[in-house]
């Protein structure tokens, strides 16, 4: 294996091992928006990724992909249970979400993500060059910048955190807090999405390991630990090209054929994640199609809900339920040939995506809590007219950034109707200064100047940020 200067370590890599219909092995990406942001960055650079490959058994040889080099590591299906679909998805997704699903507590659990932990450092000591820069991504590795650490002196580390992290009084339940906070602070730089996110983790290293602490400085022994925070982004330019290409207006042109012809189309994209607020979603619009406020005849709802982590059983019982709920409003409200809503599981590449984005009037992006949420990001940048309106849960990090999108609580229905309806019927003008400023700013801060703000607080001396970006 070749040695790179700049190591990333996630979770996922950018494509997963998914078994083809005659059970062969069948790569595709992955979905989600950590593989959405390193992807486009690390693309004909000399970085190696390290991550998990899905499936089980063996490590692959993987090849490059897109100029990218893979490195994969195994989990066994224990790891896969415990780790990935235990410690991570069912015990630290739903506390870091603020526990709108109970986190569970296993300590078999705890074995498995210590373990697998360990084999992410190991793997990217190996291949991180004398004096490399390895950044560490995500709530699946806290362990790994520590580890690392001890392994090998002589890296730079980083850490960025994609998802929320929560207030003390819900980190504190955790069984192992002292030791996921120890481990994280083997890292040079600790990113996270929100300044309040910056100050949790503040607050609790002073509380749980008694250390000097402020919202950007911990002083941990002789080293000085650096936090922040760093709001991720999308390639903007590249959405915003796709979008503009003429086959995808085409296509954009055909699907609203294909919906009916309706004078509204409202879009929403998701993981099928109860972070995601897709029932209470669900509820509002039944409940304005009962009251008459929205007809079948002139307005569809798209629904693309991609099964997300489908061994757990809180995301079985989800599903379940949204497609219950989803049969029940288009038996109650739909007509022969024009359903209340377009519901569709499969995952859309890149392009059928942008086309989606293009025909939608009205993007509904209402999860309880999100850590960010790039598909709103990616919705404004494919609005290259100026059009478009985005209805936005306050609860996603992308609120802090875009305050111009009609802005919603997803826990008070009444105020999810209202802004559904407002998004619906809002005036032309008023939409376009809402939706340019928002283009503007996602010009301004893309994927690009999110790495480049990380990667230079990471390396004060530049080179790195030239190399890079
Ligand atoms: N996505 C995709 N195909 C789909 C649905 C989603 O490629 O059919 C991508 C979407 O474009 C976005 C990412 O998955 O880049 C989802 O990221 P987001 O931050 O919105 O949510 P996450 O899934 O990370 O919680
Ligand atoms: C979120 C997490 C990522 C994860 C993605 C998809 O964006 O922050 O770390 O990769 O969801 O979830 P999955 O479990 O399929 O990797």
């Amino acid at each position: 294996m070749r040695h790179s200067s700049l190591v990333v370590v996630a979770n996922r890599l950018p494509i997963d091992d998914s078994a083809a219909p005659d059970g062969a092995c069948e790569w595709r990406r992955s979905p989600g928006g950590l593989v959405s942001a390193l992807h486009p960055l690390l693309r004909h650079t000399p970085a190696t990724w390290v991550g998990w490959a899905g499936g089980t058994g063996a490590a692959p040889t993987l090849p490059d992909v897109d100029g990218v080099r893979l490195r994969a590591v195994p989990l066994t299906a224990e790891d896969q249970r415990d780790h990935y679909e235990g410690f991570a998805n069912s015990t630290l997704w739903p506390l870091y979400h603020d526990a709108v699903e109970q986190p569970e507590h296993h300590r078999r659990w705890w074995e498995a993500y210590q373990r697998v932990n360990r084999r992410f450092a190991e793997a990217a000591a190996d291949v991180a060059e004398p004096g490399a820069v390895v950044w560490v991504q995500d709530y699946h590795l806290h362990l790994v910048p520590g580890l690392l650490r001890g392994m090998r002196p002589d890296l730079r580390i980083g850490f960025f955190l994609h998802v929320p992290f929560p207030p003390p009084e819900l980190f504190m339940q955790l069984p192992r807090r002292a030791e996921l906070l120890r481990g994280m602070l083997g890292a040079d730089l600790i990113g996270f999405q929100r300044v309040q996110a910056a100050h949790n983790f503040a607050q609790l290293v002073a509380k749980v390991l008694n250390l000097p602490a402020t919202d950007r400085r911990i002083g941990v022994g002789e080293r000085v630990v650096r936090i922040g925070a760093f709001p991720v982004s999308i390639d903007t330019a590249e959405m915003a090209a796709l979008a503009a290409r003429p086959d995808v207006a085409a296509r954009a042109q055909r699907l609203r054929q294909d919906l009916g012809r309706p004078e509204r189309v409202i879009l929403s994209v998701d993981r099928m994640d109860y972070t995601k607020g897709i029932e209470q979603r669900l509820k509002a619009y039944s409940e304005l199609l009962a009251s008459g406020h929205v007809k079948v005849r002139d307005t569809v709802l798209v629904q693309v809900a991609v099964p997300s982590r489908e061994r757990v059983g809180q995301y079985q019982i989800l599903r379940e339920r949204v497609e219950r709920e989803v049969g029940r409003i288009n038996g109650e409200f739909g007509r022969v040939g024009e359903p209340a809503i377009h519901y569709l599981t499969q995952p859309f590449d890149r392009a059928e995506l942008a086309a989606l984005y293009r025909v939608a009037d009205v993007m509904a992006v209402t999860p309880l809590r999100d850590g960010m949420n790039l598909v709103a990001k990616e919705y404004v940048a494919a609005r290259v007219d100026d059009t478009g309106a985005l209805l936005l849960s306050e609860f996603a990090g992308t609120a802090a950034e875009l305050s111009q999108a009609y802005l919603v609580n997803p826990h008070d229905l009444e105020g999810l109707k209202e802004g559904l309806l407002a998004a619906l019927r809002a005036a032309p003008a008023d939409v376009s200064r809402r939706m340019r400023a928002m283009r503007a700013h996602l010009h301004e801060h893309d994927i690009r100047a999110w790495a480049r703000s990380y990667l230079s607080a990471l390396d004060e001396t530049g080179p790195l940020v030239q190399r890079m970006v």
